[in-house]
């Protein structure tokens, strides 16, 4: 779905998607892909906590999970303890992300490097993935979430990928709030693949090199798969764990992210966690390269 850059406290409808190929031509909005951030709905500001401003709310929220393992090993536990405990750091983020009128929220799960880990937590991820999707259709239906999985799906187990495909299918048609799951997922093939798909248009007559430009391109990143228009770009990313880097994530989508590092663990961000990380994003100065005069 789109969020367009619209006016503060507008929210136009998203547009039901037509088309869920990565190669179909899109129409493209000829704004630039990237949007500063944008107004949250009105309903949600009766439920905002004091200190934050609806009218300068991120649109959109990126998360880089990280520290599960460290969390459970701090509790003599194995890893798959601190995947469970972030499993509900999650899910309390998506709660607290819907109630302060947050429209999307991009959550790295699983890297394509994480795939090099010991096959017993990649097993225990994957069965743990296809659990908290099974788990949640029913309250995303409930509360107008629309689910995306994103990432090298042909990677994950059978049925991993038809849970994913038949939650957002289910899902297709909500509009309080995208939640994509970056599952097996990474920025540099994101680039590729699209460059790929860019070059195999131009192959098949249908594109012109001089035609592809940043927000075609945008068009093709699986973060907009599915979509006729551009999700936005994350405006505020966050990691814990006190890891200071993107590792492969949203490339592209974060070159205008504001970043926001903490060092509480995955497990642990809590509610004064992501108001400190939306505090924060709100008394950034976004210039985009512009002089404020
Ligand atoms: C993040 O926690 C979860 C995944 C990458 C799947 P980690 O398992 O990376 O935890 P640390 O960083 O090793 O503590
Ligand atoms: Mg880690």
């Amino acid at each position: 779905m789109l969020l367009s850059q619209s006016p503060a406290a507008t929210h136009p409808q998203p547009q039901l998607p037509t088309s869920s190929s990565s190669s179909s031509r899109r129409t493209h909005r000829s704004a630039p892909p990237c949007s500063r951030a944008g107004a949250a709905p009105a309903a949600a500001e009766s439920l905002l906590p004091p200190g934050l401003r609806a009218e300068s709310l991120p649109r959109h929220v990126a998360v880089v999970m990280d520290g599960n393992s460290r969390w459970a090993r701090a509790r003599g536990m194995p890893s798959a303890f601190g995947h469970e405990a972030g499993r509900r750091a999650l899910e309390d983020t998506l709660r607290l992300s819907r109630a302060w009128g947050i429209r999307a929220l991009t959550a790295f799960a699983f890297s394509h490097e994480n795939w090099s880990r010991p096959k017993l937590e990649v097993d225990f991820l994957m069965g743990l993935f296809e659990r908290v999707i099974n788990d949640s259709v029913a309250e995303f239906l409930r509360d107008g979430i629309r689910l995306r999985v994103i990432g090298d799906c042909s990677r994950l187990p059978a049925s991993l990928q038809r849970t994913a495909r038949e939650a957002e299918e289910a899902t297709r048609t909500n509009s309080q709030l995208d939640l994509t799951l970056a599952i097996s997922y990474s920025g540099r093939r994101d680039v590729v693949q699209a460059c790929r798909s860019l070059a195999e248009q131009v192959r098949a007559g249908l594109l012109r090199p001089e035609d592809i430009d940043e927000s075609l391109f945008a068009g093709e990143l699986e973060t907009s798969r599915g979509s006729d228009e551009l999700l936005p770009c994350p405006d505020l990313l966050i990691r814990t764990s006190g890891e200071l880097r993107l590792s492969n994530f949203l490339l592209w989508q974060s070159a205008y992210s504001e970043l926001f590092f903490t060092d509480t663990l995955w497990p642990d961000f809590g509610e004064a966690d992501y108001l400190e990380a939306l505090c924060s994003f709100q008394s950034r100065d976004r210039r985009f390269g512009r002089r404020n005069l």
